[in-house]
């Protein structure tokens, strides 16, 4: 029998993928009691008022709470003059500001980490919420603090019937099927499409571990700009065996048939659509929280191989590998990297989320060059170990 996990309130990863992943809800009690405590409502104030930071103010007008108005990020202080009874604040990418949170997504180790999005916590005082709508992405709700009543309601799409006139897209109706109040530490798994509707008991914050899918068009938009920068494509194609032609104004059906087919001949090289597909699952989602660092050298590295660190990747940044035709390799914040043989075993380790030791099994000249270069570039990062 395949093991069951207390995340998913005592399912196994393969039934929750079958039954439930994109298609219904899961509601499980006391799923990430790690959570609970982390942040405190005052934290994500602060938060909010970085300034590199992209959160969003939404504001329901005391006389007439259908009336909603968004404040984007950059946010400041006087934005939170004069609040209205009903408001919530919510911080995307939590999980780059807070390591502890971060480590939380090992909580879903059956969803690989390229369909990551980000933790957003929402912050709101009783009775606040974001109003009835539906997202495109999965979602595990989770609670961190406080209380917050869910209504669950019917699958929508392009076509369900928005409220007009208001900055955030709102359901014009919800069918409720399903209504409960999370409490810290509980989980609600949302699917893509389905309706939702969450509103604050008490002053309450809900983290959304959210997940992303890559849209037709930004794969064609990364397959343009990876197939532009190729210089052996910028040659002019060699014309077609031609017949005197009788209309000058017209590209006939068989020069079109020429130029499809080769294009299409193009779209055939799998290498090279990989390569734009990993470009694009390797783009960060918020590239302003990746952190600069100072520079540092194989010498500063091989002095700390005795100091106890280890090797983590950068939260903000994104580090995926391929095994495409048995052949390792990697890309990041959405380019490839040039490894050497020898770091490639360990970094995809360090990709596949584990915490490695900076100590003498590192100590060989390319893998310090290759850590100098990731480390600089925040794509890993260094942290102290326990015991020290
Ligand atoms: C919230 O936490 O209030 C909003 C999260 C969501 O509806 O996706
Ligand atoms: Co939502």
């Amino acid at each position: 029998m395949s093991q069951t996990l207390d995340v998913l309130g005592g399912i196994s990863a393969e039934q929750f993928l079958t039954e439930y992943w994109q298609k219904k809800p899961l509601l499980v009690r006391n799923a990430v009691p790690e959570i609970v405590g982390l942040l405190e409502p005052n934290d994500v104030m602060e938060l909010a008022l970085d300034e590199n930071v992209t959160a969003r103010l939404i504001k329901q007008k005391d006389r007439d709470p259908n009336q909603w108005n968004v404040k984007s990020s950059p946010l400041l202080k006087a934005d939170f003059q004069k609040m209205p009874k009903l408001w919530t604040l919510l911080v995307q990418a939590v999980d780059h500001y807070s390591f502890d949170l971060a480590e939380l997504w090992k909580k879903f180790p059956f969803i690989p980490q390229w369909r990551r999005e980000d933790i957003m916590v929402s912050y709101a005082p009783q009775g606040g919420s974001v109003g009835k709508h539906f997202d495109f992405y999965d979602v595990f709700l989770v609670q961190g603090y406080g209380h917050r009543r869910w209504q669950l309601g019917q699958m929508c799409d392009e076509q369900t019937a928005l409220v007009a006139g208001q900055p955030l897209k709102l359901l014009q109706e919800m069918e409720v099927h399903f209504d409960e109040v999370l409490a810290p530490g509980d989980l609600l798994y949302v699917p893509p499409g389905l309706s939702h509707y969450g509103v604050a008991e008490d002053e309450c914050l809900t983290y959304s571990f959210g997940f992303r899918m890559p849209n037709i068009s930004d794969m064609m938009d990364s397959l343009g700009d990876y197939f532009s920068e190729q210089e052996q494509l910028k040659k002019p194609l060699l014309d077609i065996t031609r017949s005197v032609c009788t209309a000058v104004g017209e590209i006939s059906d068989h020069e079109l048939s020429y130029l499809r087919e080769q294009l299409l001949a193009q779209l055939q090289n799998p290498e090279m659509l990989n390569e734009a597909i990993m470009c694009l699952a390797s783009q960060p989602g918020y590239p302003n929280n990746i952190p600069e660092n100072d520079e540092i050298g194989t010498g500063d590295l091989e002095e700390a191989l005795e100091e106890g660190y280890l090797l983590n990747i950068e939260p903000a940044s994104r580090l995926l590998y391929s095994n495409f035709n048995d052949e390792l390799n990697f890309w990041a914040n959405g380019e490839r990297l040039c490894i050497s043989e020898e770091f490639k075993p360990h970094l995809k380790r360090i990709a596949d989320g584990e915490m490695i030791a900076l100590d003498e099994n590192l100590y060989d000249q390319h893998i310090l060059e290759d850590l100098a270069e990731l480390l600089n570039n925040s794509i890993i990062m260094l942290l102290p170990s326990e015991e020290n």
